[in-house]
């Protein structure tokens, strides 16, 4: 039973919220039968300029139809269709549980955007981009692009409890909820744990409980096996909209996290975030990091995804975010660049942060900034990633040596090539990885042989002898730098040791 918090939008009614449950259902409000019906391919997001079009296309007047035009595109319906649609239950009682209101005499709106997402279906507050208007500093986020890389990159494998931290909708918990015995979700918003906790009575979910307070302050006597956080991480002046400005000084909110974390992970126990952090000028981005990792107990590997200068990631946050009129955002952004000036901060980078509490003496620490893109598959290949890396950072010179290499399915070599005086001029090779972590980056033309024939059959050791035959030089000569790129080509999932094949996703 997911505990009550009432304080917000929705009465948690469980009754009428399980009936709304079945009338979506009947009426196939989910993934599938909202894109068939739209013809649309991979999201049920909807963009006004495509209004003219779905409006086409949803006037027929079906409980479908009138959902999507209710919920999903967020626009006002007579009440005859809606009554059609809501039954054998009644407007009222749509209207009664806050989903709903009443608009005139004869139309009904939906308070909420409410859009399907895998499994589930949430509501959310409308952005500013749907109605056109500002938003409020408690406003309840949809899954955004950052939700939905913390989606595909949280680990799935079953535990016991998980910590949602910044529920927001819910998203996260609710998905935590189907591989765990209990999701404990937190947020310093009361709005967002009513708006989450109505989700959760709507997916038939009753393993959450949600809590309020800030960052581990509302679960200071529990131990968690993952958690699962998508931080209010701008870095900013500001401390206006709940779901933006943590509140902290700089990248201050990521660092709470980073350092406290480790204290309510279980052994063996994920912390798993997305992050965006500041780089000062003369420092390494991380050394910093370092520093919070320190004394953790937890193995981390940060996914550094991009780098923006201050002006542009501004920009982004202030047109994202909101909507400003003209003389407000250049006052705004002046503010936010101001701000980046004093700090001394050049540039702001974004990743994802998977951090693992061990029990070794001597954690590891991973920085890899050749990942260029998270798919929905993300999570396996992290999964895949940790034992590479386990391995790798234990493994001697004669284990790896030993060790019978097979290529992943998912690498391609891409050859550029120049115009030369006698024909194609190799320009650079150019590894990538096709699924999960898009990793890309050139290799010596020298090695591509060698890692072609990594197929399992034999061990590294006698690949290394045909490369330094072919170069015409000892094995010793190259061992130790052909080791140092296997090591890191390794790492990255591009070969695999036939001993972790297992954990390698397959092809579909
Ligand atoms: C970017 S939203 C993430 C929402 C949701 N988890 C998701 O993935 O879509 C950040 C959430 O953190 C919450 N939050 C802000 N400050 C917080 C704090 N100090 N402690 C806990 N949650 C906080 C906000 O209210 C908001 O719901």
């Amino acid at each position: 039973m997911n505990s009550r918090i009432e304080q917000g939008p929705f009465t948690l009614n469980t009754e009428l919220i399980n009936g709304m449950r079945e009338v979506l259902k009947t009426a196939d409000f989910n993934e599938k039968g909202i894109l068939d019906h739209l013809s649309q391919e991979d999201s049920v997001r909807v963009n006004q300029k495509e209004f003219p079009r779905l409006l086409r296309l949803t006037a027929g007047g079906s409980p479908l139809e009138t959902l999507i035009r209710l919920l999903v595109m967020n626009v006002p319906v007579d009440r005859p269709s809606v009554q059609r649609a809501v039954a054998p239950m009644t407007i009222s009682s749509w209207v009664d549980t806050g989903l709903l209101r009443f608009e005139g005499e004869d139309s009904v709106h939906s308070n909420f955007r409410m859009i399907p997402s895998g499994p589930l279906r949430v509501a959310f507050d409308p952005s500013h981009k749907d109605r056109n208007q500002k938003i409020k500093p408690d406003h309840v986020h949809g899954p955004g692009p950052s939700s939905i890389r913390l989606i595909h990159a949280t680990l799935r494998h079953d535990v016991g409890q998980v910590l949602d931290m910044g529920t927001g909708c819910g998203i996260q918990g609710l998905l935590c909820a189907s591989h765990s015995d209990r999701v404990i979700s937190t947020d310093v918003n009361p709005r967002a744990l009513n708006i989450a906790a109505f989700n959760a009575d709507l997916n038939g979910i009753g393993n959450i409980e949600f809590r309020m307070g800030s960052l581990f302050e509302p679960v200071q006597e529990e131990g968690f096996d993952l958690m699962v956080v998508n931080p209010p991480f701008a870095i900013s002046p500001e401390n206006r909209l709940v779901f933006r400005d943590g509140g902290m000084d700089g990248d201050g909110f990521v660092e709470r996290i980073i350092r406290e974390a480790p204290r309510f992970l279980n052994r063996g126990g994920f912390c798993q975030l997305n992050a965006q952090w500041a780089h000062f000028r003369g420092i390494p981005w991380e050394e910093r990091f370092q520093n919070w990792f320190q004394s953790s107990g937890c193995d981390a590997w940060i996914l550094k995804l991009a780098t923006e200068s201050p002006t542009s990631y501004a920009t982004n946050w202030l047109n994202e975010a909101e909507k400003l009129d003209g003389d407000t955002y250049i006052k705004r952004w002046e503010d936010w660049t101001k701000y980046y000036q004093e700090k001394n901060i050049e540039s702001v980078s974004t990743g994802f942060i998977s951090m693992r509490k061990t029990e070794r003496a001597e954690p590891w620490y991973r920085f890899d900034e050749d990942g260029e893109y998270l798919d929905e598959e993300t999570n396996k290949f992290i999964h895949l990633g940790f034992h590479l890396r386990d391995f790798s950072s234990t493994a001697s010179e004669e284990a790896l040596l030993g060790t019978r290499f097979s290529l992943s399915d998912f690498v391609r070599l891409k050859q550029h090539s120049r115009p030369a005086s006698d024909g194609w001029g190799v320009e650079k090779l150019v590894l990538t990885m096709t699924r999960g972590i898009h990793y890309t980056g050139n290799v010596d033309g020298r090695l591509i042989g060698l890692l072609g024939r990594c197929n399992s059959k034999r061990p590294l050791a006698e690949l290394i002898e045909e490369l330094a035959d072919a170069l015409g030089v000892e094995p010793e000569r190259i061992t130790e730098s052909v080791l140092g790129i296997i090591r890191k080509l390794m790492e990255r999932g591009y070969i695999i040791p036939d001993h972790l094949l297992a954990y390698s996703p397959k092809k579909a």
